[in-house]
C-alpha cells in the first residue's frame, strides 16, 4: 500500500497554486478609448487594431454601446429612438449594454489573454450621463461598478478635441447624442478632462486636434509603454 508523503501533498498544493497564478497572469490588457463626439476615436481604434494585427498580437476591437448581440439592439434604441427618453432610462440602457458586453465578450477575451480595445466604456457614462446630463457623479460611478463586475481598464486614452473643431467634423446625419450641440459638447470635454485629472495613472490625454497620423503616433507611444512594444 502506498502512502502519499506529507511533503508530496505540500508539493501538489503548491503546484496547483502555481497553475492558478499562471492562469491569472495570462489575463490580457483592457484598453478603452474615450472622447466627445467628433474626436476621431473610431478612426484611431481601427488603426491601432491594424497595428497590433500586423505585429501578430491577439486582440479584439469592440465598442459600447453595441458590442454584444443584445447590445446591438440596445444601440439602435439608444441612438435612434425618436420619442423622449428619461435621463435615468438612458443611463440604465447604457449600463445594461455594458453588463452584457463585459460578461459575454470582454471577460472571455481577457481570460484568453487577448488585448481588448474598447471604443467607449465606463467614462462615457460618467462624461455623458454625469457631466453632460447633470446626473450625480457618485451615483453613476456606483452603477458603473455594478455593471463591470470588477473588470477595470488597464489604460484609457481620452482623445481631446476643441468643441468647435469637433462640430465641424460631425457632418452627415446626427444621432440623438450628436444632435445635442456645442454647449453639450463643451460639458463633455470638461468632464473628460476632469476624469483624466482625477485618474492620472489610468487615463492619458491625447491631443486630437492634430492630424490623424500624429494622433496615432502619440497614442501608440502610450499603448507601447503598457504592452512593452
Ligand atoms: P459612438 O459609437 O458613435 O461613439 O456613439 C455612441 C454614443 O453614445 C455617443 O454619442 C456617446 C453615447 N454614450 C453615452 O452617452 N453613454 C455611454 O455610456 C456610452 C457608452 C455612449
Amino acid at each position: 500500500m502506498h502512502f502519499i508523503k506529507k511533503s508530496n501533498i505540500i508539493r501538489i498544493v503548491e503546484y496547483y497554486g502555481f497553475l492558478r497564478s499562471m492562469k491569472k497572469e495570462k489575463r490580457g490588457y483592457f484598453i478603452t478609448f474615450e472622447g466627445a463626439d467628433g474626436c476621431g476615436k473610431t478612426t484611431q481604434t481601427e488603426l491601432i487594431k491594424k497595428y497590433l494585427d500586423n505585429k501578430n498580437i491577439e486582440n479584439i476591437l469592440t465598442r459600447e454601446p453595441g458590442g454584444s448581440e443584445l447590445g446591438v439592439h440596445l444601440r439602435k434604441i439608444l441612438l435612434h429612438y425618436e420619442k423622449p427618453v428619461s435621463n435615468i432610462a438612458e443611463t440604465f440602457l447604457y449600463l445594461a449594454d455594458r453588463a452584457q458586453h463585459i460578461e459575454y465578450k470582454i471577460k472571455p477575451a481577457l481570460e484568453e489573454g487577448k488585448i481588448v480595445l474598447c471604443d467607449r466604456h465606463t467614462d462615457s457614462t460618467l462624461a455623458y450621463q454625469g457631466y453632460g446630463r447633470n446626473q450625480d457623479i457618485e451615483t453613476i460611478q456606483g452603477l458603473n461598478k455594478i455593471a463591470v463586475n470588477s473588470i477595470l481598464p488597464d489604460l484609457t486614452i481620452v482623445f481631446d478635441v476643441e468643441s468647435e473643431t469637433a462640430q465641424k467634423r460631425l457632418t452627415g446625419e446626427k444621432d440623438r447624442l450628436e444632435a445635442e450641440g456645442i454647449e453639450f459638447h463643451k460639458k463633455l470635454r470638461a468632464g473628460y478632462l476632469d476624469i483624466a485629472k482625477k485618474n492620472p495613472k489610468r487615463v492619458k490625454i491625447v491631443n486630437a486636434n492634430q492630424g490623424i497620423e500624429q494622433v496615432f503616433n502619440d497614442t501608440i507611444k502610450i499603448i507601447g509603454e503598457l504592452l512593452n512594444l
